[in-house]
């Protein structure tokens, strides 16, 4: 399925698939073995971005970005699914599509925000002109109860203001008392990235407030993705800042998405007071997140387990990606948590539990073999320079998540984890830790890991692509003692 993609081939709506190439997508996607068991993943095509995440009418609504052709980025949709419980997903198809010229080159990212028993949702419409240059427009649905979309003929905010690039995108609503705001992302013209704030009274018409003021103004070339709520008296703006260099362990990946806490913003001057950038993922494939508000006042946050400009295994089968699972998030000492979300337990079956004392050994844990689960992991270190875990095992791969006590830094490894990718940005992800005990609370799927470590303060997410036979796992110590206390349920969704 690796092919050259004409510009014709690339930006073509999905209405126009033939029988035959639906046909051949799905008969390449069905000889995957890589298939998620419990994430969202496309059809087919690819997937990038989460939108429009919101609860609305009794359900979750959690669409997403979508080339249905393959592995590409081409003429983006939103593709719906629907959700009562973050558990049981429903596909319901596209549901937005390119149809206007201010749109001709895909539906690009935004939110959905509910008033008046109405969602509205707003998105990113491009368009490349007849020199390849691009446009930028914001633009807004409205859906009913019913479930009809109703599309504005014209964007409701034409293009950036001056000062700024045609990289201006992912609108992103929300209320603070009787005024609705908007963060949108956007290149100023020096070429680095800024937050630009919208407002308005009717969620119609906007009017241009200015930038966020944050204490970086050369982070990074382009931010994309802003999101911004308040959480426990805090003011949070998560977003995704492309062009930022290595710095210690952080910032390994190509792109990064990360959060400034701070207080909440002065929605009049566009003032926010915030600590240092905080990446919000450790691990190897995590960008473009999106937060909303469960019914009972939880923020839950979805990611794209996945980055732009790489390739992936999966590729070369039509599909590419999937999205993570819901999180929660909370704010401890000025820090940004993450949690799997509460509702996951109701995916657990066959509980499974072990207590293994180790002195410079490694023991196979048959029981808790599997390719789909979820574990929860407590590592006392007893002297041991090295301990943790060998996940997906099998005729020489394996993913490694150890503590190295010595450096003390919780290690995901996945050098030797299957079909290789990404490789010039390394293959192992570290962070510092400071615990005795440490706790690891792992999701795997066919081919992905999460790791929540302790109370959610770092998180690996990671896509890995070994053999389905590689189901083994494995608890080692090395230069000394460790203890493990395990619990395993199954996932069969
Ligand atoms: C982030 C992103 C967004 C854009 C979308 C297009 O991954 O580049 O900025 O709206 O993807 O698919």
């Amino acid at each position: 399925m690796n092919m050259e993609w004409t510009i014709e081939e690339r930006y073509r709506t999905y209405e126009r698939m033939t029988l035959t190439e639906k046909e051949r997508l799905e008969t390449a996607v069905s000889s995957s073995s890589w298939r998620q068991n419990y994430h969202i993943q496309p059809i087919y095509g690819l997937l990038n971005d989460p939108n429009g995440f919101v609860w609305f009418n009794g359900r979750y609504y959690l669409f997403y970005q979508w080339f249905p052709y393959g592995a590409v980025h081409g003429m983006k949709h939103w593709f719906q699914t629907e959700s009562f419980d973050l558990v049981n997903w429903d596909n319901k198809g596209v549901a937005i599509k390119p149809e206007y010229p201010f749109e001709s080159h895909g539906i690009y990212s935004g939110s959905g925000f509910v008033h008046n028993e109405l969602l509205y949702i707003f998105y990113t419409a491009n368009k490349r002109d007849s020199e390849w240059k691009r446009h930028a427009s914001q633009c807004l649905v409205i859906m009913g109860e019913s479930g009809e979309m109703t599309k504005q003929n014209q964007p409701i905010i034409q293009s950036q203001p001056k000062g700024y690039t045609e990289h201006f995108r992912d609108p992103k609503v929300w209320r603070k008392e009787d005024k609705f705001y908007m963060v949108i992302g956007a290149q100023r013209e020096n070429l680095t990235g800024c937050v630009l704030l919208y407002q308005s009274d009717n969620l119609i018409d906007w009017s241009w407030q200015g930038e966020i003021k944050t204490n970086e103004n050369n982070f990074g070339f382009m931010w994309e993705c802003p999101d911004f709520f308040e959480l426990e008296n805090h003011g949070i703006l998560l977003f995704s800042p492309q062009g930022l260099r290595p710095k210690g362990d952080s910032f390994q990946n190509i792109y990064q998405s990360g959060a400034f806490v701070g207080n909440p913003l002065d929605t009049l001057t566009g003032q926010f007071d915030h600590g240092d950038f905080q990446e919000l993922d450790a691990g190897f494939d995590f960008y473009a997140p999106q937060t909303t508000l469960s019914p009972d006042g939880r923020r839950l946050l979805v990611g794209w387990m996945g980055l732009p400009e790489i390739e992936y295994p999966t590729d070369a089968e039509g599909w590419a990606h999937c999205l993570t699972i819901p999180r929660e998030l909370s704010v401890k000492n000025n820090k940004l948590l993450q949690q799997p979300a509460r509702e996951l337990v109701h995916y657990r079956k066959n509980e499974n539990s072990k207590t293994v004392n180790l002195n410079h050994a490694i023991a196979n844990l048959e029981e808790l073999s599997g390719i789909s689960y979820e574990m929860i992991c407590d590592i006392e270190v007893q002297g041991a320079k090295k301990a943790g875990l060998k996940i997906r095992v099998g005729n020489g791969e394996e993913t490694l998540l150890y503590l190295d006590t010595v450096a003390r830094k919780v290690v995901l490894d996945r050098t030797n984890s299957g079909a290789e990718f990404a490789l010039d940005y390394g293959t192992v992800r570290q962070k510092n830790y400071h615990q005795t005990i440490v706790r690891f609370h792992v999701f795997m799927d066919t081919s992905s890991i999460e790791v929540f470590v302790n109370s959610g303060e770092i998180v690996f997410t990671s896509r890995i692509f070994p053999k389905l036979e590689s189901d083994g796992i494995q608890f080692f110590a090395e230069g000394g003692c460790a203890k493990l206390n395990v619990v395993k349920w199954t996932y069969e969704y």
